[in-house]
């Protein structure tokens, strides 16, 4: 069964060969996209949808969530803004109210979530464990992240949990949990971070996930010059997230890698600290990607298009940089950038259609729900 898409105002298809078009439609064959083109000279689909000068974008691509996982923590937040800096300890009241739900509880939340995402545009989710910090809980985390997410990542170095010495809790990390989680996991994640993990504790944690035969990533530098960063570089990491303080030297090891650089701007409001030099990445040559980082207490929004828009208003991205991060970046972010952010012939049909004439809106008109209609391989969502 195959779709017309027509009289598209602007498409954005992030590919070479069509770039952005005016008056344009799009032909969907079996989920995949068997032709773009000028409207006037679309061939005939057995479905029409006219999209009367809409603009029409790929779907997001949110690589970092933590999207199975319970509990709210607005008081927190409350804090926060009355003047509490954020602290890794919070963690741990997550990891509480995820441990005490069942499995349908956290399947029920993880639907709401990825619902709300989709309604947002969002067609491409990653999911990290990370909340439940014992084998059995992150091994549930890890299952049921793969049943409502395309990407899933192990992230039991999230903190120590109370009462656990830390020593045996490394050994468990990178024993019998990863051997529980990995099965379901494309890749396995640290905290490196004051109040959570070391650079050396980081590097045996990542050691023994790659040996497990999973990619790197890290939360790196989000209070502090931790070190993660620079350790990301030297292993290798498909990405290093969050990267609120960095130093001229992690700059420039980040511009001579092929590690992305996650920004994360919703967790970044939430939590105070200040945004990352997003701009100086840029021009350095650092691939970047943006993603809500979804949470209860870091950054409790599954919106990308609210990320879009602050890092067009506050850290001074072009919005067709922060459009390419939130979609091209975060696909290259999983490893998944021939297969997610682009519209590109042969691709799978995620999209996106605005009620707007251009995806510029987006940052133009910020906090307006402005998608229309979401297509996940082809099908409307
Ligand atoms: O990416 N930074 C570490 N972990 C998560 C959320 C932590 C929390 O629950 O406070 C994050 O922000």
């Amino acid at each position: 069964m195959s779709e017309l898409l027509t009289n598209i105002g602007e498409l954005t298809t992030h590919t070479e060969e069509h770039g952005t078009l005016r008056d344009a439609a799009v032909v969907i064959d079996d989920g995949r996209i068997a032709w773009i083109g000028p409207a006037d000279r679309a061939p005939a689909a057995d479905t029409r949808d006219d999209l009367d000068g809409r603009a029409v974008l790929p779907g997001w691509v949110d690589s970092h969530t933590h999207l199975v996982s319970m509990g709210d923590r607005a008081e927190e937040f409350i804090d926060r803004m009355a003047g509490r800096p954020y602290e890794a300890g919070g963690i741990m009241r997550t990891v509480e109210a995820t441990r005490a739900a069942t499995d349908d509880d956290l399947r029920a939340r993880a639907r709401w979530l990825r619902a709300e995402a989709y309604r947002g545009g969002t067609t491409t989710i990653e999911a990290k464990t990370g909340y439940g910090l014992d084998v059995e809980t992150e091994q549930r985390l890890a299952r049921i992240s793969a049943e409502h997410a395309e990407v899933v990542t192990y992230l039991g170095a999230h903190v120590v949990p109370a009462g656990v010495d830390r020593r045996a809790y490394i050994d468990l990390v990178t024993g019998p949990m990863l051997a529980a989680v990995a099965p379901y996991a494309t890749y396995i994640d640290v905290f490196c971070e004051q109040g959570a993990f070391d650079v050396e504790e980081s590097r045996e944690i990542l050691e023994a996930g790659r040996a497990a035969g999973l990619g790197v990533k890290l939360h790196g530098n989000q209070l502090g010059e931790s070190g993660g960063v620079r350790l990301a570089v030297e292993m290798g990491a498909r990405s290093v997230d969050h990267c609120n303080h960095l130093s001229p030297t992690d700059v420039d090891a980040l511009a001579g890698s092929d590690t992305v650089a996650t920004l994360l701007p919703a967790c970044d409001l939430s939590t105070r600290e200040p945004f990352p030099p997003a701009r100086e990445l840029v021009d350095a040559g650092v691939t970047i990607a943006i993603a809500s980082n979804c949470n209860p207490g870091s950054s409790f929004t599954t919106s990308m298009g609210f990320c879009v828009a602050t890092a067009v208003l506050q850290q001074r991205l072009t919005f067709e940089e922060a459009l390419w991060a939130a979609t091209v970046g975060g696909a290259t972010a999983l490893g998944l950038d021939n297969s997610a952010g682009r519209i590109s012939e042969g691709g799978r049909a995620d999209l996106q259609a605005l009620d707007a004439p251009s995806a510029r809106h987006l940052a133009y008109r910020p906090g307006v729900p402005l998608t229309h209609k979401v297509w996940s391989s082809g099908n409307p969502v």
